[in-house]
């Protein structure tokens, strides 16, 4: 099957490719390095030892994609590009808007046009929102706290449309719960640019000495130790979640809803703890405020995922932090 990957030189569209060039798909990549560079799909190729075939392009630029189409004859899609950083989203919501829609309803005409109709989404748990009890089902009511998590909220609703008029089409929603860890061969992961807005990359660039101390954004939450709770998923199970939706979607059509987690939380101090005891690294931290939008606890009912595409996480919080460190001591 040949599949393309927008945003496929990013983080986890990166770590995908490897696992769906692994299987023998034959993935290409569309990707405007406007987050990323062209040298991670040579170090995706050095870990498969196959030719990533890519091209360097906006999912936005219609003209682009129509060549790109007629050149590869795609049969799927999993799209990945899009902006994702909530604090600049609040910043610049248009921006937001017109990328994440723009590219997302440009690919779907696209896809039309050449008769490709199978799609696979990357969404975010962001669209639990902050009113559901955990653990969170597939099913529960839906709702964001900033743009970024509307422009997610957004394409569901677009592809769920999509897919209910057009009965040849074939959408997955994957509800990504908190990515971390990277590549056991340390030559991909993630490299955030400027200061981290997650906690793992933070907490990495702290270990490596680029940042003095991590800031714990408020200890008095509903939680067992008051700093928040996440369900964090080693971005290689993520990956593997993918190949899975990629060939359920095949064999079917309409749009189902898959969450991508492990079920179980950790708090920030739980990781902060882990990342120490996974790599002997101390790491200074201290309290401060709350940020604004975020709640206790955030964590995945992962039982959809497992009962219908027999997909479960399967490395542990240790693995996630000594894959990060293994990642990060090498960034220059
Ligand atoms: C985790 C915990 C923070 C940084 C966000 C987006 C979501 C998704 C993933 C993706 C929280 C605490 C963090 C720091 C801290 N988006 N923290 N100090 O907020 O669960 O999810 O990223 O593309 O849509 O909302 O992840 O890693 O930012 O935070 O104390 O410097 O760590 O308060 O409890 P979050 P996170």
């Amino acid at each position: 099957m040949k599949v393309l990957l927008t945003g496929g030189a990013g983080f986890i569209g990166s770590h995908t490719c490897v696992e769906l060039v692994s299987k023998d798909f034959d993935a290409v990549i569309v990707d405007n390095f406007s987050n990323s560079d062209p040298g991670v799909i040579e170090r995706c190729e050095k870990i498969t030892g196959r030719k990533i075939k890519y091209h360097d392009a906006d999912v936005a630029d219609k003209a682009a994609m129509r060549r790109i189409f007629a050149e590869e004859k795609f049969d799927a899609v999993i799209h990945f590009a899009g902006y994702k950083a909530v604090g600049e989203s609040v910043a610049k919501p248009l921006m937001y808007y017109r990328n994440n829609l723009d590219t997302t309803l440009t690919l779907l005409e696209v896809m039309k046009e050449y008769g490709v109709d199978i799609f696979v989404f990357s969404s975010s748990a962001t669209v639990y929102g902050d009113k559901n009890p955990v653990p969170f089902t597939e099913d529960m009511p839906t709702s964001t706290t900033n743009p970024y998590g509307t422009t997610k909220l957004f394409i569901e609703k677009i592809l769920t449309d999509a897919a209910a008029a057009d009965k040849d089409l074939s959408v997955v929603l994957l509800r990504y719960f908190n990515p971390i860890g990277a590549h056991e061969s340390g030559l991909i992961g993630e490299n955030p640019k400027g200061i981290p807005n997650n906690l793992m990359p933070y907490i990495a660039q702290v270990a490596s000495g680029i940042r003095d101390k991590l800031h714990v954004f408020g200890n008095d939450f509903n939680t067992h130790d008051g700093t928040g709770v996440r369900d964090y998923i080693h971005v290689t199970d993520l990956a593997k979640g993918h190949v899975k939706a990629l060939e359920y979607a095949a064999d079917k059509t309409g749009c189902e809803i898959f969450n991508l987690g492990t079920g179980t939380g950790y708090s920030v101090l739980d990781i902060v703890n882990a990342f120490e005891k996974a790599t002997g690294i101390n790491i200074p931290y201290v309290i401060d405020g709350r940020r604004a939008g975020d709640i206790d606890e955030s964590r995945a009912d992962a039982s959809k995922a497992e009962r219908v595409l027999g997909w479960k996480a399967e490395k542990t919080l240790l693995d996630m932090c000594a894959d990060t460190w293994n990642w990060q001591k090498n960034i220059k």
